[in-house]
């Protein structure tokens, strides 16, 4: 297949993709493909079709909030990205998951954003200074004794012009180096001599990550202010292990620093909000379990949209494998009694968002050992008893907070099940989601995908919300959450 050389096209037009493709998570390559693709599809003829493509690049430009004028006049740029103008300093650990470096430099570039480079000894060892040169079209530096550099104390300045220092992969000697204050390379100088915010994105071996050490050199980085992204759990890249210490993907750093480097308005400033996300995991004994398909997408998504409006987010998580949120406190459970132990413990609060899917039934008692199968005496029989209702428990709680948000998931009767679980359950607002086969979302549909539609069920009646991203739906409800708070009167 032929490549597109982005390069070549004007400033204007790569301005444009480059805004477009940051808003729909897509490399700058494949917005050009998408659009091409939608122009080519329209079925006119061979210039029709360059028509085409231009008016698709103005129609999509127009139809942002972002109000990109669809033909900016001659010699003025476009408004730019989500991090225009920010610059990011970004310190390159040595692990195998420095490769992502390459695509996180290009997604903060797609957004705007000015990037250099700080590149350890060891993460040379993994990607060269030549390719991160490339992609950061900067000066890649890796000496604290640089004469070039240090005429005017380099390293100093290097720390403190960036808006934001961001470290990833954040290998375990970075973070060990930093919580000790160590300062004997560029790397670790320009953290310790930074006056600026620090994000740090850690990718390591899974028992690397659980070692007491790096929990302890964790907990006192996050005591001395400094922000985390991932790790989440999944394959390692480099000795076929599992577990938890994958780097987050580069989109989630990057929307980490999005929200680090926010400035617009905070209407949740002061507002402590909880939200409880994922599926739980009820044991049948220490190696088996009941469990759901929930993914944890949409309620870690509305637990980092309330936290970009300014809320002070609690989120309660069941098991899942996407990274905790940044900006967002996050407490880990497995089973249904302890979501609303935990959930119980943060009240009060001026608002409580149920999203996660908790099982129902657990088993009466899980066994204490591995239940065998005996030879003649057949599957052991299950004996379930009821688990909390947390949304129920909380919705007539003597510390009630102001708002309390369920979530349904009904595979048939959607709306009238809604109903009937916003008056049991004492909700102020019900989003009801179709998560059955015919919901039409994917091939995966709701449960696990990225996209939702929901309907809001209120007293006062049903919103029904187009299908979009489940990002979307919690930038959406964050907003919904915001104006209702506002309007309460307690
Ligand atoms: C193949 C290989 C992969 C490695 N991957 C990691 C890793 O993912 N995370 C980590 O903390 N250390 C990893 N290490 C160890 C670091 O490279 C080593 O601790 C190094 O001193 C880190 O230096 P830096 O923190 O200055 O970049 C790896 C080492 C090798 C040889």
């Amino acid at each position: 297949m032929a490549s597109i050389t982005i390069r070549n096209l004007d400033d204007e037009v790569k301005e444009l993709l480059r805004r477009l493709a940051a808003e729909n998570d897509r490399s700058m390559e494949e917005q050009a493909r998408v659009m091409i693709r939608a122009a080519v599809d329209s079925q006119t003829g061979p210039i029709g079709r360059l028509d085409q493509i231009e008016r698709t690049l103005q129609e999509l430009a127009g139809s942002h909030s972002g109000a990109i004028p669809a033909a900016a006049p001659a010699g003025k740029s476009l408004p730019r990205g989500s991090l225009a103008n920010k610059r990011i300093l970004l310190v390159i650990g040595g692990g195998i998951a420095a490769y992502k470096a390459l695509d996180l430099i290009r997604r903060l570039r797609e957004r705007g954003a000015a990037v250099r480079v700080v590149m350890t000894t060891a993460a040379q060892e993994f990607v060269t200074p030549l390719s991160i040169g490339a992609l950061s079209a900067d000066h890649v530096f890796t000496e604290l004794f640089d004469r070039n550099d240090e005429h005017d104390v380099g390293h100093i300045r290097l720390s403190r012009e960036a808006e934001l220092l961001v470290v990833a992969p954040a290998t375990a000697d970075l973070m060990a180096k930093l919580a000790n204050g160590h300062a004997n390379d560029l790397a670790s100088t320009v953290l310790l001599a930074t006056d600026k915010p620090v994000l740090m994105a850690p990718a390591m071996n899974p028992r690397m990550w659980s070692h007491a050490a790096t929990r302890r050199n964790r907990a006192a980085l996050a005591k001395d202010g400094i922000s985390f992204v991932g790790p989440t759990k999944g394959e390692m890249a480099e000795s076929n292990e599992a577990g938890e210490g994958r780097m987050a993907e580069p989109l989630e750093i990057a929307a980490a620093i999005e929200a680090m480097l926010d400035t617009r308005a905070k209407p949740l400033a002061g507002r402590r909000i909880i939200v409880t996300s994922g599926p739980t995991h009820e044991p049948i004994d220490p190696v088996r379990y009941i469990a759901n398909r929930s993914s944890g997408k949409q309620g870690h998504a509305i637990a980092a949209a309330l936290a970009r409006l300014g809320a002070d987010v609690r989120l309660v998580s069941g098991p899942v494998g996407v990274a905790d949120p940044s900006g967002v406190k996050t407490i880990h459970v497995e089973r249904a009694q302890e979501m609303r132990d935990a959930v119980e413990q943060l009240l009060p609060a001026d608002a409580a968002v149920f999203v996660a899917a908790v099982a129902d039934w657990r088993t009466e008692a899980s066994a204490g050992e591995k239940i065998k199968k005996v030879a003649g005496e057949g599957p052991p029989v299950l004996r379930m008893v009821e688990n909390p209702d947390i949304l129920a428990g909380i919705g007539h709680h003597k510390q009630r907070p102001t708002l309390v948000v369920g979530f349904a998931a009904e595979t048939h009767d959607l709306l009238r099940n809604a109903e009937a679980k916003l008056a049991r359950k004492g909700a102020d607002f019900i989003v009801a989601n179709d998560v059955s086969q015919e919901s039409g979302i994917g091939p995966s549909g709701v449960m696990g995908g990225d996209r939702n539609r929901v309907r809001i069920v209120s007293k006062t009646g049903v919103e029904e919300w187009p299908e979009m991203s489940k990002d979307e739906v919690a930038a959406r409800l964050a907003a919904l959450i915001a104006e209702r708070l506002k309007t309460i009167v307690v």
